[in-house]
């Protein structure tokens, strides 16, 4: 290869530029794969248009390589899913595989070769709208569902399955802490300290590299006052040394020109320079690697040795996905829209995806018999639930609106429907023997570059739902929406509000499956929710001060609280009701003391629990383990998720939940940035429970 073709392999180019700033560079890609300088574009997909694209590139280029097309599949290509931070209120993996496996499947037989998923930025900010796309605020659980995608879009770790017709290369983004921006404020800046990189953002990124993901994107935020895109500690250092990933690392979008915003490069050429040695293997829309990249060879600002091995670890993936010996996809086999199994597992997913926040005097489920049914608010027939980053289908495939779910569940009820006129809402609601109140987010608001300062329901929005309360007919408020709301006060007049998030494309479906019973609604919270947008950053997982509030002394004036606001959060992380009762006992262990040395020698303390359905009907619990090292050298969040299984159960019916926690579970990262993880002696605390809030534990003694 000449130079200038190994700095081409360097490059990728954007089809279309609707997914970032700028426009599309079309031609420019056209003349660079014909020319043999083209690596990759993304934002293309189509059987046929993708393979017009590559035949340039292999058969008119000197050396033929293949074209890598890349695009952001993130919950969905043709059939949305639940948005990601839906998927995780599931606390079931096997929900994000399920997305992950046909959404490959639609994706490549549509000549997508990548995509840019999963997104497992973990963050405690509601105000930021890309936590739609994450997994909330705990990294164990986003680590679960990290492994859960990649080998849902990847199949086997060695990536020995990247070349058949349903499997794509997956990504793991954004590198790293980019949910932590200050403010929420997206692009933000980023600046914790070693441990909380190591312990709180890495962990999902680790759960992904081990699960064998092909690639990782940089993001856009600094860390520790070093932006990402120019980051030799964490590219480097930690993923390509410590955790020896051979895969490549993408640039998001125009992240390397931005280094020069940022104030860390001088010029486009320093940018591509600076990107390239800390790590970074691909550069996205911006070509400051093409462009400059024979000057800084020339003054060594760039090593062909780095240049060589950013080239290779892109060619691997493309021998990889077999694309050197089929290069073009088979148009005949091109999927052309959801199937049928494909929208019953979105329809699944969907149910298992939300979370019944409140229940008073079980309003829910409705009968399917009910014989008058208001179905009122501005989102009630919306059929444009998909979310954010929905792919394609959102374009093409309408959601099925929760008007119409209703209608289907209940045949025979007469069903009244008004939009986000108060007025025309109450009217639909007082001669009803129910209402459902569909309220929250258009997914406008939320997604890349859609932060909110007010995280409450949108203007109108409260007054509807009064309106409604007003007349007396009992009413289910159904939120459809992106990231955690400030409820107000309204809250106490809703007898039932059901958390539906962005559904995706079978939305009505599943609203109306969980809200006449056909689904027991077990999905559990992933972040938290505060009582004000001015208790933020309010999340499970925090530390306990030296002055902790005090539940038990209210009134203590010089605790960490607010004068003028409820402590604690409004509904917390891992908070979720379902249609029958459960009891979940205490932590067994298999023992109470265990020496230091026999955890690191690779043994485990098991933990039992029994969950029983002490109601009457079958349903979902999700029993949780947390665990709390009460006295650390680096003091640690009073919980800390190390354990989850939804389970399901019949009337009456127990089981026998076993949590298996080892060093990596009772141990934690230290403030060394050459990265060192101890395990510390003492009292951990143990606990088990239906949510983040649970007070039963048993205690640990590491000897
Ligand atoms: C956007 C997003 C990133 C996405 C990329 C390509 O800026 O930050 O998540 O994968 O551009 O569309």
């Amino acid at each position: 290869m000449t130079v200038r073709e190994k700095l081409g392999q360097v490059q990728q180019l954007a089809w279309t530029g609707e997914t970032g700033p700028g426009g599309g560079q079309t031609a420019r890609a056209e003349a660079a794969a014909r020319a043999g300088l083209l690596g990759s574009v993304l934002n293309i997909h189509g059987a046929r248009h993708s393979n017009d694209l590559q035949r340039i590139a292999v058969e008119e280029s000197r050396l033929g390589i293949p074209l890598l097309f890349g695009l952001d599949v993130i919950h969905g290509f043709w059939t949305a899913f639940p948005i990601p931070l839906a998927q995780a209120s599931s606390f079931d993996p096997s929900v994000a595989r399920r997305d992950a496996e046909v959404s490959a499947r639609e994706a490549r037989s549509n000549g997508v070769h990548w995509t840019f998923s999963p997104m497992v930025d973990v963050s405690h900010e509601p105000r930021w709208g890309r936590i739609a796309e994450g997994c909330g605020e705990d990294p164990y659980l986003t680590a679960a569902f990290a492994a859960a995608k990649v080998r849902g879009y990847q199949g086997a770790p060695d990536g020995g399955e990247l070349q058949r017709g349903d499997r794509i290369a997956a990504c793991a983004k954004h590198f790293v802490a980019y949910g932590g921006a200050e403010g929420g404020r997206d692009y933000n800046t980023v600046d914790v300290s070693e441990q909380r990189l190591r312990n709180l953002y890495l962990p999902p990124f680790k759960a992904a590299a081990d699960a064998g993901v092909a690639t990782f994107m940089a993001s856009f935020n600094t860390v520790g006052g070093v932006p990402a895109h120019g980051n030799t500690h964490t590219m480097n250092e930690i993923l390509k040394g410590e955790w020896g990933f051979e895969g490549f690392v993408v640039s998001d979008y125009t992240g390397v020109e931005e280094l020069i915003a940022h104030g860390f490069a001088a010029d486009g050429a320093d940018a591509g320079g600076l990107a390239l040695t800390a790590g970074l293997d691909m550069e996205m829309v911006s070509t400051n690697v093409a462009d400059h990249g024979e000057a800084l060879l020339a003054d060594g600002r760039l090593t062909m040795e780095r240049l060589d091995d950013a080239v290779a670890r892109i060619l691997r993936l493309k021998f990889a996905l077999g694309l050197f010996d089929a290069p073009y996809t088979d148009e005949s086999a091109a999927i052309a829209g959801p199937t049928a199994p494909a929208r019953a597992t979105a329809r699944e997913t969907a149910g298992r995806s939300m979370v019944l926040l409140r229940n008073e005097d079980s309003l829910l489920p409705l009968s399917p018999s009910v014989a008058s049914i208001a179905v009122v608010g501005p989102f009630a027939d919306s059929t444009a639930l998909h979310g954010t980053w929905a792919g394609p289908g959102a374009h093409r495939f309408p959601s099925v609106s929760i008007l119409d779910g209703v209608r289907e569940a209940a045949p025979g009820a007469e069903v009244r429907h008004a939009g986000q006129i108060p007025a025309e809402a109450a009217a639909a609601a007082r001669t009803s023997d129910v209402a459902v109140v569909v309220v929250g987010e258009d997914p406008e608001l939320s997604g890349e570059a859609a932060v909110r300062s007010d995280i409450g329901l949108p203007p109108g929005q409260e007054e509807l739902i009064a309106a409604v309360a007003a007349t007396g007919t009992p009413f289910v408020v159904v939120l459809v929406n992106g990231r955690p709301l400030v409820l107000g006060d309204w809250l106490e007049s809703a007898a039932a509000v059901l958390e539906a998030w962005h559904p995706g494309l079978e939305a009505g479906h599943a609203v109306a499956d969980v809200l006449f019973g056909a689904v027991d609604p077990g999905g559990r919270l992933p972040v938290t929710f505060p009582r004000a947008v001015g208790q933020i950053p309010v999340y499970y997982n925090h530390e306990n001060t030296g002055r902790p509030y005090d539940p038990t002394r209210p009134d203590e004036r010089f605790v960490s609280k607010y004068l003028d606001l409820e402590h604690g959060p409004r509904f917390p992380f891992g908070h979720g009701l379902g249609y029958t009762t459960f009891t979940v006992s205490e932590p067994e262990l298999s023992r109470d003391t265990v020496a230091r040395d026999t955890l690191e020698r690779g043994e485990t303390v098991n933990v039992r629990v029994t969950v029983t359905n002490t109601g009457a009907r079958t349903g979902d619990e999700v029993v949780q383990l947390y665990v709390h090292d009460v006295t650390a050298s680096i003091t640690q969040p009073v919980r800390r998720l190390r354990g989850f299984e939804r389970v399901t159960l019949e009337p009456g019916a127990s089981t026998t939940v076993t949590f298996r926690l080892g060093t990596e579970d009772l141990g934690f990262w230290t403030n060394d940035p050459a990265g060192t993880f101890v395990l510390e002696r003492g009292r951990i605390d143990l606990y088990t429970g239906k949510s983040s809030m649970t007070r039963t534990y048993r205690t640990l003694t590491i000897v």
